[in-house]
């Protein structure tokens, strides 16, 4: 039986296969695929949401309807994973109905569990280690405006999260050069820098945004208070001085785009005047959780 191709984490992927995704993303995108309205014909994806989402819930499911398939909702809190009944039963049950799982959920060790047990392919729609689909997207959305991210500086300004790990992971796997600016307070996670470090990617961290933004090709940011964390206050506090406005852009090539995951909070993590300015590429970037996505399915399914 051949493998079951799970999309798990960036790190877990090779680079070849990761630009294959994203080329059969740009390829459905572009129409130049024939019958993509086909392309997945007769299958559905469940669809696990433990934590909340706008455009990771509503870019899969229309995703799976515009490739000719279908999506099925699951509240994680009303569904039977909420009331303790585990991801390997789970994947299991899920695995005799469905065609693929696409989960968001807090824990990490939920969606490898799921993974482990199920006989069809898993996709992380996020979890507090990692938003791997997220930054697929935000990498073909730096190429259409600007080419190959390849051997670009990509600044990073704010909490070490998720979303920050996953860029660390796609460093790697894209060869760009990524510039964390980070409050000690709010590191990485040691796992992601021992990853980085032996793979020999081209990283720097320090608590220097105005050093991580010069030069940059890319700013990206993030909330400061992610979905379950309980230190709103605090982590105020820590991230105010590392806001990305408009001086913070100008430190940046004069061509460099600013990106952010969405939700945004204007003037928090990024001033109005950027997140709406005219550098800022994050309506493309949302509209390519779809197509990125596209690439996802179809692979995973392939
Ligand atoms: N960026 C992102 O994943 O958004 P949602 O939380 O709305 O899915
Ligand atoms: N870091 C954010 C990303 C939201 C898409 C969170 O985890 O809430």
């Amino acid at each position: 039986m051949a493998k079951v191709k799970h999309f798990l984490d960036i790190q877990k992927l090779d680079s070849k296969t990761l630009r294959e995704i994203l080329s059969l993303g740009s390829e459905i995108k572009s129409g130049k695929k024939s019958d993509a309205n086909k392309l997945l014909a007769g299958k559905t994806l469940a669809m696990i949401f433990e934590k909340p989402s706008t455009r990771t819930r509503v870019s899969f499911e229309v995703a799976m309807i515009q490739l000719g398939g279908n999506a099925v909702m699951m509240d994680g809190k009303d569904s039977q994973l909420g009331r303790g009944e585990s991801a390997a039963d789970t994947a299991r049950v899920l695995s005799r109905y469905v065609d693929a799982i696409m989960i968001r959920t807090n824990d990490p060790a939920k969606l490898d569990e799921l993974a482990e047990y199920a006989s069809i392919p898993v996709i992380n729609g996020l979890t507090d280690n990692s938003h791997p689909c997220q930054i697929m997207a935000d990498i073909m959305t730096y190429e259409e405006h600007r080419g190959s991210i390849a051997g670009k500086k990509v600044a990073w300004c704010g909490d070490g999260n998720n979303v920050a790990a996953s860029f660390m992971h796609a460093a790697g796997r894209f060869g760009f050069h990524l510039s964390l600016a980070l409050p000690p307070e709010l590191p990485l996670d040691d796992a992601v820098i021992a990853w980085a470090t032996a793979e020999g990617v081209d990283f720097s961290i320090s608590d220097k945004a105005d050093e991580a933004c010069s030069d940059a090709d890319l700013i990206v940011t993030d909330t400061w208070v992610s979905m379950g964390d309980k230190d709103a206050d605090k982590r105020h506090k820590l991230l105010s001085p590392f806001q990305v406005d408009e001086r913070r852009m100008a430190l940046a090539k004069t061509d460099a785009l600013f990106m952010h995951c969405l939700p945004a909070h204007r003037d928090e993590e990024v001033t109005a005047s950027v997140i709406d300015g005219a550098q800022s590429v994050i309506w493309d970037e949302a509209e390519n959780r779809l197509h990125a996505q596209k690439g996802i399915l179809a692979w995973c399914l392939s």
